[in-house]
């Protein structure tokens, strides 16, 4: 490839690089070379290896081999993240960072806060916050609002703030967009391409293959800890893309098997709950996908977490096979057979310390304890053994931590601690958040084979495509509300943003 011979015209290379995890060889040989003013896509599958190359490059992690040269000047021994910061290097992590209970300027501000007089200088802190947040076109989030009052999206914004408070050289961006609106995301790259112009480098990672081409200039490719190809993103196809990164063709990103619609399963009245769901009404059957669409904000995930017990509801029925359902608390809901996979993996779907087999076992205890309340170790393997090959888990054993899992193998977890129970009703809030290409197709599988056995599978997501490539009927949500109602095989993306913008006038 005629890319780049000339070595110092590079704002980063990387050559050989190789890391270990007890179990696992995280890289092996990977290169990596990125200019200055230019956007690369990273891309690779779930467990490729991506976030622990850009770990390397930003010093959290220390590389077992392998050069680093950051404009031009090459690394000698291990690299710390306080290095990296001096040479201009600022990653954002895949998952959020953000202190929950702490305001948004101190979330900016962790680590290297402004003090004057030997006290904190809260009022500087706040108002270089607000400036920060004002260059992102954010001027409506006061910088002592508390973090975890804040939605994903919203806090993600905080995160992008933050990286760029440092003066960045190189940005890495670990799936920035993968929790933002529609809205958020324009913005995000109206920044991106700014910050391209003043000169930064950029490493853009990022499962939202479709999204691209907007910002990309160069892609480079790994697959299974190895280093693939790189070049022009213009050089390439989406399917040669993708058949880089998988190894394979993917023939069908959405396959949808049809099922004839069978009898009423659930029903919801006229459901309340706190500002977020204001009245919302709707009934799902046998043998269908129901897709809830809408804007960031609108109420879909609220309403989820009200069916499910985990918030209050202030008003309306949950009705499931024509009985009406008192659910006070998820546990409630999961006996009565509906089950949630939340948005948000690392706060509500998984315990990040816990081992892969607690994680799934533990919500699953009364079906694998015998009598007298030991766990029965055969019929708790069987189950972890179903979760792994149904969904192919790429963990070293059932025993790691969950938390050392990449995002997108992470995200598989909390789905496998579901399939284990016999549910009624299986909701998923953004699903495929963060999972890679071909692993977003085993999860539309598994959500194929439930609709098969009859279960309603209710989908919870912001990506257009997905949601009309696998629903069997599309609701729209505003403001509270259900305010259409579209057939997802004959509907136009059009359609469904009209029904997502029609706020209500009664307020
Ligand atoms: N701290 C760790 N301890 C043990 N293994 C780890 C650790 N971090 C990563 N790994 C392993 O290294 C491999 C690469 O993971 P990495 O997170 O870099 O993948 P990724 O390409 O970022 O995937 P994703 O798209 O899912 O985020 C995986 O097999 C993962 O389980
Ligand atoms: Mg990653």
């Amino acid at each position: 490839m005629e890319r780049g011979q000339n070595m110092s015209e590079y704002a980063v290379s990387m050559e050989h690089i190789t890391k270990t995890f007890p179990g696992v060889k995280a890289l092996d040989d990977v290169q990596l070379h990125l200019r200055t003013g230019e956007v690369m896509a990273l891309l690779g599958e779930n467990g490729a290896g991506k976030s622990t190359l850009m770990k390397i490059l930003s010093g959290v992690y220390t590389r077992d081999s392998g050069d680093i040269t950051i404009f031009g000047h090459k690394v000698e021994g291990d690299l710390n993240t306080k290095q990296a910061q001096e040479l201009g290097v600022a990653i954002i992590h895949q998952e959020l960072n953000m202190c929950q209970h702490l305001t948004v300027a101190n979330n900016m501000f962790l680590g290297r806060e402004i003090v004057k007089g030997g006290r904190l200088d809260t009022a500087e802190m706040n108002r270089q916050a607000v400036e920060q947040l004002a260059k992102l076109g954010i001027h409506d989030l006061a910088p002592d609002t508390i973090v975890g009052d804040l939605p994903v999206g919203r806090q993600q914004m905080v995160e992008i703030a933050k990286a760029l408070l440092v003066n960045a050289k190189v940005l890495v961006m670990d799936e920035p967009s993968s929790a933002l609106s529609n809205a958020e995301i324009e913005e995000m790259f109206r920044i991106v391409k700014e910050l391209r112009s003043q000169g930064c480098a950029i490493v853009y990672i990022s499962h939202r293959l479709q999204e691209l081409h907007h910002i990309v200039d160069s892609v480079t490719i790994m697959r299974d800890g190895h280093y693939i190809t790189e070049g022009k993103f213009t050089d390439f196809t989406m399917e040669q893309i993708i058949a880089n990164m998988v190894g394979r063709e993917i023939t069908n990103q959405f396959p949808r098997d049809t099922v004839e619609r069978g009898k009423k399963v659930l029903e919801v009245r006229h459901l309340k709950a706190g500002r977020a769901v204001k009245d919302v009404s709707f009934e799902a059957y046998e043998g269908e996908v129901l897709g809830f669409s809408g804007l960031v904000g609108a109420g879909r995930t609220e309403t989820m977490r009200a069916i499910f017990g985990a918030d209050l509801k202030d008003g309306g029925e949950v009705i499931l096979d024509g009985k009406s359902l008192t659910i006070h608390s998820p546990a409630d809901a999961i006996k009565q057979g509906i089950v949630l996979a939340p948005e948000d993996r690392k706060k509500d779907g998984l315990c990040t310390k816990l081992s892969i087999r607690d994680n799934i076992a533990l919500p699953n205890l009364d079906l694998i304890c015998s009598q007298i309340g030991t766990v029965l170790r055969k019929k708790e393997n069987t189950m972890i053994e179903k979760g792994k090959s149904s969904l192919t888990i790429k963990m070293s054993s059932a025993d790691v931590e969950a938390g050392s899992l990449s995002g997108g193998n992470q995200q598989k977890v909390v789905v496998a601690k579901w399939l284990a129970r016999n549910s009624r009703v299986v909701i998923f809030d953004e699903p495929t958040r963060g999972i890679d290409v071909a692993a977003k197709v085993e999860i539309y599988q598994i959500i194929n084979q439930l609709k098969k056995a009859g279960i309603v599978v209710i989908i919870v997501s912001s990506e257009l495509p997905e949601v009309m490539g696998i629903s069997d009927r599309i609701l729209v949500m505003c403001n509270g509300r259900i305010t259409g109602e579209v057939d997802p095989r004959s509907t136009t993306e059009q359609e469904i943003m009209t029904y997502a913008t029609q706020f209500g006038s009664n307020e």
